[in-house]
């Protein structure tokens, strides 16, 4: 079985993260690429990175109209990414479009509802009810849209996992459990969002923030 680990490469230099990722690539599965670093360094860096040879998930969240999303996705193609991130919200025709795009190689799955926001943000958005009720409205929508899964927290993964069998889910938010939780709140620890069926652990600052990386890395793959 491969690894499921991917790092999430949240380091602004291109330089440190290059590093980082040399150091610890034998023990994870990909590369996890935010906005932030697609920004600021664009397709040279995530060629940079992919030179290392591991899977690349470019988790940029996409979110617009379908013929823009569509295009967007068909210029990352030559990046040829193992998974991109779009927004549920963006709609069932803006999903199977971004689906089309892509290319058979590669994933796309959506996010639900960000988890920074919560019931009252929603509903300053227009939208009511509870956040965890509009995740699995979004969930069934992107299923329906035909696309490869979606992304969400190690809490939910199970009864997702239950609705959508074959479905491929990207887990956030996962911490061993002597581990420092800093900003994330509904944490689970990677082996158990393992066990819930999650496809993909993402995991960032235990290993990018760890004094020694590579035993931190080594230490979450003895878990699984
Ligand atoms: O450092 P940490 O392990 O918390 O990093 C988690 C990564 O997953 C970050 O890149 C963060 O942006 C991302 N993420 C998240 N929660 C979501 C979606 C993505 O933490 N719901």
């Amino acid at each position: 079985m491969s690894n499921p680990v991917y790092l999430a490469v949240d380091v602004p230099r291109l330089d440190a993260a290059r590093a980082l990722a040399t150091r610890v690539k034998a023990h994870i599965g990909g590369l996890k690429l935010g906005l932030e670093f697609f920004c600021a360094h664009g397709h040279h860096g995530v060629h940079e990175m992919a030179h290392l040879g591991l899977p690349i998930f470019l988790d940029l969240k996409l979110h617009d109209i379908p013929n823009t999303v569509a295009a967007a996705m068909q210029a990352i193609h030559v990046l040829e990414p193992a998974i991109v991130t779009v927004h549920a919200s963006g709609g069932r025709a803006m999903m199977e479009d971004a689906k089309a795009a892509a290319g058979e190689h590669c994933k796309v799955v959506a996010v639900t509802v960000l988890t920074s926001l919560d019931d009252s943000d929603l509903s300053q958005t227009g939208i009511g009810g509870s956040a965890h009720d509009q995740a699995l409205r979004l969930a069934d929508l992107a299923h329906s849209a035909g696309l490869d899964g979606i992304v969400c927290s190690g809490q939910e993964v199970g009864a997702i996992h239950r609705q959508w069998k074959d479905g491929f889910f990207v887990v956030p938010g996962l911490r061993l459990p002597e581990g420092k939780s800093a900003d994330q709140k509904r944490t689970v620890t990677p082996r158990i969002a393992r066990d819930n069926g999650a496809s993909v652990l993402v995991i960032g600052r235990p290993i990018s923030r760890a004094e020694d990386p590579v035993a931190a890395a080594r230490a979450i793959e003895a878990t699984l």
